[in-house]
């Protein structure tokens, strides 16, 4: 497909194509917005456009639905889901705030919606530090990611934590031993480490953000070596941003992202893919943590 015949396809289906740095380079390059899970929830509450192509596994093709409801929200594979996402329960949560006084249940946006629904406010990995200090509550159950959860604590140490035990399967399993025999092979290179890893290799880290906060990071030192501690799919627009750079990978990849094609997200403009569908009450009650927390996140900006 030409350049001129993507944007016409786009055009008649009135589409937004919008795409998390981990999805394929190639859906990355078609894509009309590419961003970290904030920045893409946003554009996709705010768009005009009546179809918003959502290259990202499922729960964020939830967010953008429930955000913005009267929008059409296509995901070009239906099976790409986060497993983290329901890494939490109901009954956890009940438990917790039947035991617990002044509970502020914090909830991942790599999260169902259910959970979300059961939750106080969301957040994402580039505005949890700053939701969480900004919460009345002195207490946090902090779902379903442990480790931001406890990254978070770190930063926040005023609060008391309980965590839902869950994980970012791809994040979890890099080992402080990969992160050594990298720095060992690149003595020159800094360490960015998203925190979805282990809080072992985030204090090996220089810098520890969100995928667009990483490549923030390495927009200051353009030319340097980075040894990137998050999904490998991030390369692509390190590449991009910073072409004098060298980056070396250290996390496995993401197998749910990688399922969206250039091929299924092009079928998305033209009658193919597979439509978001949420529960209207489920909708309603996720939509109130959603909304808090782009509240949240932007205050003290303006
Ligand atoms: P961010 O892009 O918000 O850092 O999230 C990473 C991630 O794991 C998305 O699934
Ligand atoms: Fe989920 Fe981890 Fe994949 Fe992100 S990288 S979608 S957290 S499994």
């Amino acid at each position: 497909m030409t350049k001129e015949e993507l944007l016409q396809a786009k055009e008649r289906a009135d589409a937004v194509v919008l795409a998390h740095y981990y999805v394929p380079e190639e859906v990355q390059a078609i894509a009309d917005c590419v961003g970290d899970s904030f920045y893409l929830a946003k554009i996709a509450a705010d768009t005009e456009k009546q179809t918003i192509v959502f290259c990202g596994v499922r729960f964020m093709g939830e967010s953008a639905k429930i955000l913005n409801p009267s929008r059409r929200v296509l995901l070009p594979d239906e099976s790409a889901d986060c497993p983290m996402a329901h890494m939490a329960s109901a009954e956890q949560i009940a438990r917790l705030r039947a035991e617990v006084p002044d509970l502020a249940v914090v909830c991942y946006i790599n999260s169902s919606a259910a959970l979300k629904g059961l939750s106080d406010v969301c957040v994402t990995s580039s505005n949890a530090v700053k939701i969480v200090r900004a919460l009345p509550n002195k207490n946090i159950l902090f779902i379903p990611d442990e480790n931001l959860g406890r990254w978070v604590q770190k930063k926040v140490p005023e609060k008391n934590f309980y965590f839902s035990g869950g994980h970012c399967p791809v994040h979890a399993c890099l080992t402080a031993e990969a992160v050594a025999a990298a720095k060992a092979a690149h003595p020159a290179a800094a360490v960015a480490a998203h925190p979805e890893c282990r809080g072992e290799i985030l204090a090996l880290a220089d810098f520890v953000g969100s995928t667009s906060e990483i490549i923030g990071f390495a927009k200051k030192r353009p030319a340097g070596e980075l040894i990137v501690a998050t999904e490998p799919g991030v390369l692509y627009e390190l590449k991009r941003q910073c072409p004098g750079g060298k980056f070396y990978p250290v996390t496995g990849v993401c197998e749910d992202m990688k399922r969206v094609t250039l091929a299924k997200t092009l079928a998305c403009l033209s009658g193919g893919g597979y439509e978001v569908r949420v529960d209207e009450t489920a909708a309603a009650a996720a939509r109130r943590p959603l909304k808090r927390m782009l509240e949240l996140a932007e205050q003290d900006k303006k």
